[in-house]
């Protein structure tokens, strides 16, 4: 385990990916079990899902996400998810975000919202939780073109809502370094 400052620093977006990771597919599972059952939601609620694909399944899933777009989707891009060790499907349960909405009427505009910080809360656990264990991922938005055919193949309720896919494997090589804005123009201290 490093300190966790150092994960958050060391995590990119990873697009050439391999499937030799040093975890087991059972390891990964259980990573993100811990990811799920520790990351907050609004009201502890917990509307994210997540469905993993592993191997052949993963492979599958990029086959036919490349096929929805006329096999043109950027072929490096594709080579990488493709040779990806598994990719994690990331869902929001809309029915329960609907029933918040019932319940609690009062806040009744936010929890669509909500919703959607709660699931990136998960989505950047996975992310950083994997980098962590040297598993580089990216995230990416192929839907809503993917979600009826992903809805029939892997047998998902209709209220859940795919809102993004997280390719992981193997790192194959560090990204270049990525300009940021100063500092100046996105933190403001107040003391
Ligand atoms: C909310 C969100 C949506 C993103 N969507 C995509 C996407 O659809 N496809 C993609 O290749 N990268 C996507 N990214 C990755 C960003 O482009 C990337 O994180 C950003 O350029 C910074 O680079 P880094 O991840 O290497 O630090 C997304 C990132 C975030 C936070």
């Amino acid at each position: 385990m490093q300190d966790y400052i150092e994960i958050i620093k060391k995590r990119r977006s990873y697009y050439d990916l391999s499937e030799d990771v040093p975890l087991s597919n059972e390891e990964i599972k259980y990573l993100i079990e811990d990811v799920l059952n520790t990351t907050p939601s609004h009201m502890n609620s917990q509307t994210t899902r997540v469905v993993l694909l592993f191997d052949e399944k993963s492979k599958d899933f990029w086959k036919r996400v490349n096929e929805t777009y006329d096999n043109k989707i950027n072929e490096e891009k594709f080579h990488g998810f493709y040779h990806a060790k598994g990719t994690a499907l990331i869902f929001i349960d809309k029915d329960e975000i609907k029933e918040q909405e019932k319940n609690i009427p009062l806040y009744k505009e936010y929890f669509e919202t909500w919703g959607q910080h709660s699931a990136a809360m998960v989505q950047l656990n996975i992310w950083q939780a994997l980098r962590d264990e040297e598993i580089g991922a990216s995230n990416q938005h192929y839907n809503p073109h993917i979600d009826s055919w992903v809805k029939d193949l892997y047998e998902i309720p209709d209220s859940w809502e795919l809102i993004a896919e997280i390719p992981f494997g193997k790192i194959q090589e560090e990204p270049e370094k990525i300009d940021k804005k100063s500092i100046d123009e996105i933190l403001k201290v107040i003391e």
